[in-house]
């Protein structure tokens, strides 16, 4: 009988029962080393590019003069796939949410008698002033965007 290693084993010398912990080891080792290099690429690309991170700012195509107290206009960031409601809830303040409901994304509308927004699906009601639910089933608050209004210009900021 020949007892001879053929001359692949020589070169890869490991047996056929030890090939299943190498396996385990070399994907315990890939799957750190993947997590690590994920980690690492996503900082280095803030960063490179801070501005791509930074929060945005967008300028309305509405001058705030033209949005009388109690209405409200929408806007979409560009990219974005939700509209924003933009609300003029008085005389000096304007808020601005995400017009999706926190509970099953109907859209939200803004009831100006009662400083709240409400979402006709399922009757959830949101504060207008904080965006947080106040009846129904929403649990979470609107998402909420800064404004900001400098010379009738109507800014808001996306995070
Ligand atoms: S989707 Fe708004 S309350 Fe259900």
């Amino acid at each position: 009988m020949n007892t001879e290693q053929p001359d692949f084993q020589k070169v890869y010398p490991i047996r056929l029962d030890d090939e299943e912990k190498l396996t385990k080891k070399q994907f315990i080792f890939a799957f750190v080393f993947s997590v690590l290099a994920l980690l690492a690429g996503s900082n280095l690309v803030k960063k490179w590019w801070p501005e791509k991170y930074a929060s945005i700012r967008f300028r309305l195509p509405f001058k705030a003069s033209r949005i009388s107290v109690g209405s409200s206009v929408q806007f979409q960031i560009p990219e974005g796939k939700t509209p924003i409601l933009v609300t003029r809830i008085s005389d000096q303040k304007f808020v601005a949410y995400c017009q999706k409901c926190t509970h099953l994304s109907c859209p939200v509308h803004y009831l100006h008698d009662k400083k709240q927004f409400l979402c006709p699906c399922h009757e959830g009601v949101f504060d207008a002033e904080s965006g947080r639910p106040l009846a129904g089933p929403p649990r979470e608050p609107l998402k909420r965007y800064e404004v900001e209004v400098i010379q009738d210009e109507i800014f808001i900021k996306s995070a």
